[in-house]
């Protein structure tokens, strides 16, 4: 088989990615190692940065976005019982969208299935061979059959655990990593969101974060320890647990009711340089990883994608082989920013040291200080909205 763009991982960048080249008449074939269900149903982010819906509308993908997704205007930032708000519209002119990433997912597959080419499902051992010539190649088994995908480019947009970084030259690769000794424990319900925007509180027990995917289904999370077993979590805990942290006005309009998902993930922020090697192109979490406190790794998936697929396209039109070239320090050099956001968020909310520790101190003085000046709102909320491309 024969494409243009072949493309490793039918998340977010690798939907994204293989949309906006179809608008620019460049084919692609997508490769994809679990089935359709899997994919539409993984819980994961939820909010998109302004920049990022525009992207979602210029590939016209937009369109249950701009009916279904809740714009916010600004965050709740809690410290115990005290409370602040960041006005991101007063402060920067821009807003937020908050619409589940299994949402984007949905109508990005939806499109690519109506016309714009295949996306292999259940893709397995995908290999990628000949980065270094002008024809790599993917290969792959499928219905008990070896495949062989020839094209001009690949985009490895294949998360943190695909294998198109460690197809890259291991002597070329850097990495750059943070893992951080705690978790987030997320539950989702069929409750209305105890807030009309997000909350994100710190406290003595640990960071909590109230969110929502609709006005009838809430999504909230706290910091727990990696040891932490689920089973030792049921949803009154977990209820119990949010009160506490989120202060006494949130607990009162908290409503509670059954889990529908409820998962354990790790937090780590994790950079590998640089995002190409010959026709290998990086996109997404298969190059790095961020801390979810900021509500970037979605965003800067797409972000990615903007860049690739401007650079793609210009040399498929042109020839012009500039853009690529200089991919890998356009996309990190917005990367960068979005990890040191991500890992000051992380930062200032979590329990990392005891209460009575300097550390503890310098937390509550620096909420203490952001809630009383307008320069330290607006640089939280000018990178919360999303930094421009
Ligand atoms: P992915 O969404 O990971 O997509 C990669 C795709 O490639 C997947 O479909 C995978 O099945 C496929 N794939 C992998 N390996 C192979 C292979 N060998 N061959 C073929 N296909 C392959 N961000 C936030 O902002 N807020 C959150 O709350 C949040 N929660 C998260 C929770 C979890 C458990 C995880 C893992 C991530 C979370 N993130 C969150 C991060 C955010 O979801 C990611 O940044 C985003 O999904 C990145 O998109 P992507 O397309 O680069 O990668
Ligand atoms: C979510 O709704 O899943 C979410 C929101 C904000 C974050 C992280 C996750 O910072």
């Amino acid at each position: 088989m024969r494409t243009q763009v072949g493309i490793i991982g039918a998340g977010p960048a690798g939907l994204l990615l293989a949309r906006l080249l179809k608008i620019q008449g460049i084919d692609s074939v997508i490769l994809e190692q679990r089935d359709r269900a899997y994919v539409e149903s993984r819980i994961r982010a939820g909010v998109l940065e302004q920049g990022t819906a525009t992207q979602l509308r210029d590939a016209g993908v937009a369109e249950r976005l701009d009916r279904e997704g809740l714009v916010h205007e600004g965050v709740e930032i809690a410290a115990g019982e005290r409370h602040f708000r960041i006005d991101f519209q007063e402060l920067t002119g821009k807003t937020v969208v908050v619409y589940g990433q299994t949402e984007v997912c949905k109508d990005l597959i939806a499109a690519r299935l109506a016309g714009d080419g295949p996306i292999v499902w259940n893709a397995a051992d995908v290999a990628v061979h000949d980065i270094d010539g002008n024809r790599p190649r993917l290969t792959y088994r499928c219905d008990g059959q070896d495949h062989d995908l020839v094209c001009d480019f690949v985009a490895g947009c294949d998360g943190f655990h695909g294998v198109s970084r460690q197809s890259m030259p291991a002597d070329l690769l850097r990495t750059f990593e943070r893992v951080y000794p705690f978790g987030w424990l997320g539950i989702l319900a069929d409750v209305p969101p105890c807030s009309h925007e997000l909350i994100y509180a710190r406290h003595e027990r640990g960071f909590a974060l109230a969110s929502m995917r609709s006005p009838t289904r809430s999504r909230y999370y706290i910091q727990c320890s990696l040891d932490e077993r689920l089973e030792a979590w049921p949803d009154a805990r977990i209820w119990e647990e949010l009160q506490r942290r989120l202060g006494r006005a949130a607990a009162a309009r908290m409503v509670t009711g059954p889990s529908i998902e409820k998962s354990i993930a790790p937090l780590r922020s994790f950079v590998s340089t640089p995002m190409q090697s010959g026709r290998l192109f990086l996109a997404g979490d298969a190059s790095h990883i961020v801390p979810p406190t900021g509500a970037k790794g979605l965003n800067l998936a797409i972000s990615d994608v903007h860049y690739l697929q401007r650079a793609l396209v210009a040399w498929y039109k042109t020839g012009a082989a500039d853009l690529l070239e200089r991919y890998s320090e356009t996309a990190l050099a917005r990367v960068w920013k979005a990890e040191r956001f991500s890992w000051w968020m992380t930062g200032l909310l979590h329990r990392l040291h005891d209460e009575t520790s300097f550390e503890a101190q310098m937390q509550i003085a620096e909420l203490d200080y952001i809630a009383s000046s307008r320069a330290a709102q607006t640089a939280l909320a000018e990178n919360y909205v999303g930094l421009p491309y």
